[in-house]
């Protein structure tokens, strides 16, 4: 009986190839919230039952498939398409494929080439970032408009003749419907903010709100960061 098995491991090992290559196939721009693909490609190994193909994300297994099935002597070309939606935490991140054949108790590692994937995503305003309504006292106050967005967008909001710029600190005056335009190199958006005044907001009112919308820029810019 160990002399089969000794028999049949040894007719496995003398036909295990090592993959003459691994290579990696994917966009290296892509699209957050879009489905993107990744195909790897082993190239020549033998046997098959014994591979398993791996594609790593900055170091993690994000999929892992081994093939098994019955004992196949020729070397063969084998592909894995692995699809996935690509996030913010894509970026920057090094995407690769591993071939890994099982020989008794040794395991050979090859390896692709990495891909450095770059994400983006156009402009979008929403309210935390950027309230559509800002009411103003008697004291400056900050003006806080951000979009998200990959890169960063710039903003800049615009009224007849009136000009915000991020993070100003305006008065009563510079009320007005003003028009917020998000910019970065895949787009931009739009959002009407309306500023407006009440004299009645008092100085310890204000200080209060002040407070508040420090706050919230200071959160806002750490989301965006
Ligand atoms: C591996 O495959 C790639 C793409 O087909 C090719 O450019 C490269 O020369 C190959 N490398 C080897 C060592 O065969
Ligand atoms: C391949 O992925 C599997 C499943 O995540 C893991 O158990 C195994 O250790 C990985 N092998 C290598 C060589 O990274
Ligand atoms: C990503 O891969 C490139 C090319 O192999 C390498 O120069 C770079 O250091 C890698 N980055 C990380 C974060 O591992
Ligand atoms: C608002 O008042 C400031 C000085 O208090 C002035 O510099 C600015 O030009 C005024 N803006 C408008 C739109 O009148
Ligand atoms: C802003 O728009 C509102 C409603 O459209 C209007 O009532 C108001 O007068 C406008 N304010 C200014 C300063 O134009």
């Amino acid at each position: 009986m160990s002399r089969i098995l000794l028999t049949l491991y040894t007719v496995i090992l003398l036909h295990q190839a090592l993959p003459s290559n691994v290579t990696i196939d994917m966009q290296p721009l892509l699209k957050e919230g879009e489905e993107s693909t990744i195909t790897c490609t082993v190239h020549d190994v033998a046997p098959q039952e014994l591979l398993t193909i791996n594609i790593t994300r900055g170091g993690d297994v994000i999929d892992s498939k081994s093939y098994g099935g019955p004992h196949v002597l020729q070397r063969r070309t084998v592909g894995r398409v692995y699809t996935f939606t690509a996030s913010r935490g894509d970026n920057n991140m090094n995407f690769s494929c591993e071939a890994i054949l099982q020989l008794g108790r040794e395991q050979k590692r090859t390896k692709s080439p990495d891909i450095t994937v770059q994400t983006y995503a156009p402009p979008e305003f929403s309210e935390r970032l950027c309230p559509s309504t800002l009411l103003l006292g008697k004291e400056k106050k900050q003006v806080s408009c951000l979009a998200d967005g990959n890169p960063p967008p710039t903003v800049e909001c615009k009224a007849f003749g009136r000009h915000i710029k991020n993070m100003e600190a305006v008065t009563g005056n510079m009320t007005g419907n003003y028009t917020c335009l998000a910019t970065n190199q895949y787009g931009n958006a739009a959002k009407f903010v309306t500023v407006e005044y009440d004299g009645n907001i008092g100085s310890k009112v204000g200080a209060e709100v002040i407070v508040v919308l420090l706050t919230a820029i200071i959160t806002s810019v750490w989301d965006v960061l």
